[in-house]
């Protein structure tokens, strides 16, 4: 009798202890604190997407990357006049600015309610945003947790190695996804983000130009689709110039990624990876023929992603300025 009930009492202790371990984020956080948080993010990212396409790709690769490094804590915004933080690493320097512009017009909306002023963090605004965009291009809608603090602390150094290459291979990425909570399925469906967006010639001239002594187009890809990139790479390219990574639909979020890597026309070495890799395949040819599963598996991938290194309660702040420490 007094044995069950400590059992009772203990596993009652562990499952308080459990929840408050998981349930950290809630999707209505800001319910009293600034109740229309979402509408005042949405009609700013909305504004921005209208002037230039890039807000959606932009924002949404920008949100990856902050998750990744340090946790979805805004990190990857801050500035420092003096020092090199985040976004001065090799693998951030590509970011977009305008990914940047999008949260910070998007706070200015929110702070611009007298009830919201300084009271929702940017690494929710971003969270919010990053939904948004996907919505604008054609994506599925979904309900984004909030309650995350900004970090305080950003560094060169704490990018090094967190962030995917594109020349990774399958083993390589489940690793890297791996080790922030994420499962093969959840990378697969977070790598369909590249059916939006740009990247630059050089992340992938390798595969079109000297792949190897033997094989100078990688023979991973489809020979119409790589002489294709070569016209629009050309040798000593502009290095500033950049391509549609999805040459089907370039600006709708859409599942035609993954019938892409079907045909051979995988982008990215670590794009065509996950066709090229039986343990992946099956996976890539689910959504490539259900744009319903892709969508669903994104989501909840993408909500993973976000609950990622969350620093809440009284850990961190929330910024004044998304792109200093209060
Ligand atoms: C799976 C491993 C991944 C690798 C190796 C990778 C690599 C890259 C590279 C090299 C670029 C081109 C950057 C440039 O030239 O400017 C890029 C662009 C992009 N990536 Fe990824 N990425 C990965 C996963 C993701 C994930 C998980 C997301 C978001 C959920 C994402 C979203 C984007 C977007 C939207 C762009 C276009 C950015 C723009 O147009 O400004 N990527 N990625
Ligand atoms: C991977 O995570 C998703 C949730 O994002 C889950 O539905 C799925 O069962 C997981 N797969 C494996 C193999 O654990």
């Amino acid at each position: 009798m007094v044995n069950q009930r400590i059992t009772l009492l203990s596993s009652l202790f562990l499952s308080l202890l459990l929840t408050t371990a998981y349930a950290q984020l809630t999707q209505d956080f800001y319910k009293n604190i600034c109740p229309d948080v979402e509408s005042l993010v949405r009609s700013a990212v909305t504004q921005k997407f209208q002037q230039t396409f890039v807000t959606a790709p932009a924002t949404l690769r920008l949100f990856f990357h902050d998750c990744f490094v340090r946790g979805c804590d805004a990190s990857v915004l801050l500035a420092n006049p003096i020092g090199r933080v985040e976004k001065d690493h090799p693998d951030d320097i590509s970011l977009a600015g305008d990914g940047f512009d999008t949260v910070i017009k998007a706070k200015a909306a929110v702070d611009s309610d007298p009830q919201c002023t300084n009271k929702v963090s940017c690494a929710d605004i971003l969270a919010l945003a990053t939904r948004d965009v996907i919505v604008l291009t054609g994506g599925p809608s979904y309900s984004v947790e909030l309650g995350r603090r900004d970090g305080r602390i950003s560094t060169i150094a704490s990018v090094q190695h967190r962030l995917p290459h594109p020349d990774f291979s399958l083993d390589q990425l489940n690793t890297m996804f791996g080790s922030n909570g994420l499962n093969q399925t959840d990378m697969i469906a977070l790598s369909g983000a590249h059916t939006i967006g740009f990247s630059h010639c050089g992340k992938f001239s390798k595969r079109i130009y000297n792949f190897s002594p033997r094989n100078p187009i990688d023979p991973t890809l489809n020979v119409q689709y790589a002489l294709q990139l070569r016209q629009s790479c050309p040798v000593n390219v502009d290095p500033r110039i950049a391509i549609n990574m999805d040459p089907t639909t370039p600006q709708t979020f859409d599942n035609s990624y993954f019938q892409n890597l079907q045909q051979g026309k995988g982008l990215f070495i670590s794009d065509q990876a996950l066709f090229t890799d039986t343990r992946s395949r099956t996976t890539v040819n689910q959504f490539a023929s259900s744009n319903a599963a892709f969508n669903q598996a994104f989501v909840s991938a993408i909500t993973k992603l976000g609950r990622v290194g969350v620093k809440t309660g009284n850990l961190g702040e929330i910024r004044r300025d998304c792109t200093a420490v209060n």
